[in-house]
């Protein structure tokens, strides 16, 4: 087990809850359901020790906009587990991260450079700070279709061309468990004295087992957005926000407390606490586990002809640096379905949820609690389907990405005056909004981007196939905002 400068079996948090919810306070203070009673019907649902638990911030509990007491001694343990000078507790989702770390090092006409398959939360810090985005193209994968991580070389020559930049965002790994070179990236970006941050929505096994791909702290990142609640197993919407100077605490803090609730829930808390403890002290055993769950997953697939379940197989040391062999990626292409419509046969056939299924892929999370026989399930599904629903693959879109031409700032584009049009007539007119396929919630079109035929080919070709899109206004995406001319 690794070694830890605290003691990672405490739970401060979690041990103060259990304490407070035995004294027999009489709460004259919010939640109003007043530990349940107020509210049978709902601890009836969730239970009563649930609502017991959902308290409000006290003084022995702390308070997470300016925490002292057992919040802070939890985020110090955190730190520790994670190798970082400090990590902030997060109640709004890990949206609430990536958008801390832009608006703690842009503000408005300054640059970033990164890659454009970056999550929506991404492009609305954009809106909302009026920086200026500096695209790397990942590239694609010519045979998966999907978007790989930003090449060394690629970050060198946009760094010279824009020494200005004050910072790189990286995703690390990206939804498919693709990585870049975090340590050269981290190097180069320094040496010319500009900030890197890292997405790792999907990297918080990173710090817990040996042999996966370097996480943003050990590789020297000044921040990282992680979501504990993906692969960690903490509650949905609880996350956190790690730095790598605790000297930048305070100036973090005040940031953060820009948008962060002024109610956070303790359960959100209690659960990021004891997820950090079981992490700890279990997660090297639990991701070995999870590891050899997914080789065997890909070896049995890759029997069945027409799948192909990607793994290092895919590393090229440069735009594909390393693979997050926790991540169970199967294109589908080969046996002429879309992504999108085995996720839908999965689950309307099979009762098998899959995380997403895009144009050429599905993506199976495999966490702590799966077993070697959840797996044969999902195995002997493929086999079915393919037997079942194979079909020739002709007229299918290849690829996953979309390289975008941006004509004005996200922010300029976002306030800028707007009207409607149909999205099939929406051909070289300019953006007003976003819109993507969700999960993964990477913009196929941003504010500010040129509508190509290729963009408005995918969102045609990817709402017949069954994909979710969201992020515009007319939730019928029929028609979408661009700029008037
Ligand atoms: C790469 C990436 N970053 C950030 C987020 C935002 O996380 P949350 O939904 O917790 O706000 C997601 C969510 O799916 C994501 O995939």
């Amino acid at each position: 087990m690794k070694e830890y400068k605290l003691d990672q079996n405490q739970a401060p948090i979690a041990e103060a809850m259990e304490t407070h919810s035995l004294k027999r306070t009489v709460a004259f203070d919010v939640p109003g359901h007043k530990q349940g009673k107020g509210n049978p019907m709902l601890r009836d649902f969730l239970g009563e020790q649930c609502l017991r638990y959902d308290v409000n911030s006290r003084k022995d509990l702390d308070n997470l906009c300016h925490p002292v007491g057992v919040i802070l001694d939890a985020e110090r343990l955190a730190a520790d587990a994670f190798g970082a000078g400090h990590a902030f507790f997060i109640v709004n989702g890990t949206t609430a991260a990536v958008q801390a770390m832009i608006f703690a090092v842009l503000k408005a006409g300054d640059k970033i450079i990164l890659p454009r398959n970056v999550h929506r939360s991404v492009i609305y810090a954009l809106i909302l700070t009026g920086a200026i985005p500096v695209y790397v193209n990942p590239g694609i994968h010519p045979e998966l279709g999907i978007p790989l991580g930003m090449s060394l070389k690629d970050v060198e020559k946009t760094i010279l061309a824009n020494p200005d930049a004050k910072a790189v965002f990286v995703n690390n790994p990206t939804y498919y468990g693709i990585c870049s070179d975090m340590v050269g990236i981290v190097n180069l970006a320094h040496s010319h004295n500009i900030q890197v941050l890292a997405d790792e929505a999907h990297g918080t096994h990173f710090y817990f087992k040996e042999g996966l791909p370097i996480s943003a702290m050990a590789a020297g990142a000044d921040m990282a957005a992680v979501s504990m609640h993906k692969t960690g197993g903490s509650l949905t919407q609880s996350s956190m926000l790690l730095i790598k100077d605790e000297k930048r605490m305070g100036e973090i803090r005040q940031v953060l407390n820009l948008t962060h609730t002024t109610s956070g829930s303790y359960l959100l808390l209690a659960s990021l606490d004891i997820t950090r403890k079981f992490l700890a002290l279990e997660g090297e055993k639990v991701f070995k586990k999870v590891v050899e769950l997914t080789e065997y997953a890909r070896q049995e697939i890759g029997q069945i002809e027409g799948y192909y379940a990607f793994s290092q197989d895919i590393v090229n040391h440069d735009s594909v640096f390393a693979f997050d062999q926790t991540k169970l990626t199967i294109h589908t292409r080969g046996i002429g379905l879309a992504g999108i419509e085995l996720y839908d046969l999965l689950r309307d056939e099979y009762d098998i949820q899959v995380e997403l299924g895009d144009l050429g892929n599905i993506l199976a999370i495999v966490g702590v609690g799966d077993s070697k026989k959840q797996i044969e399930r999902l195995i002997s599904a493929l086999q079915d389907i393919k037997d079942e629903y194979e079909q020739d693959d002709k007229d299918m879109i290849a690829y996953d990405y979309i390289n975008p031409i941006v004509k004005v700032s996200p922010q300029k584009a976002y306030y800028a005056d707007k009207t409607k049009v149909k999205i099939i007539e929406s051909l070289n007119r300019i953006s007003g909004e976003q819109i993507m396929v969700y999960p993964p919630g990477i913009p196929i079109i941003a504010p500010g981007e040129l509508i190509t035929q290729e963009a408005i080919d995918y969102i045609v070709y990817a709402k017949e196939r069954g994909s979710f899109l969201t992020g515009i206004e007319d939730t019928a995406i029929e028609e979408i905002a661009v700029l008037e001319d």
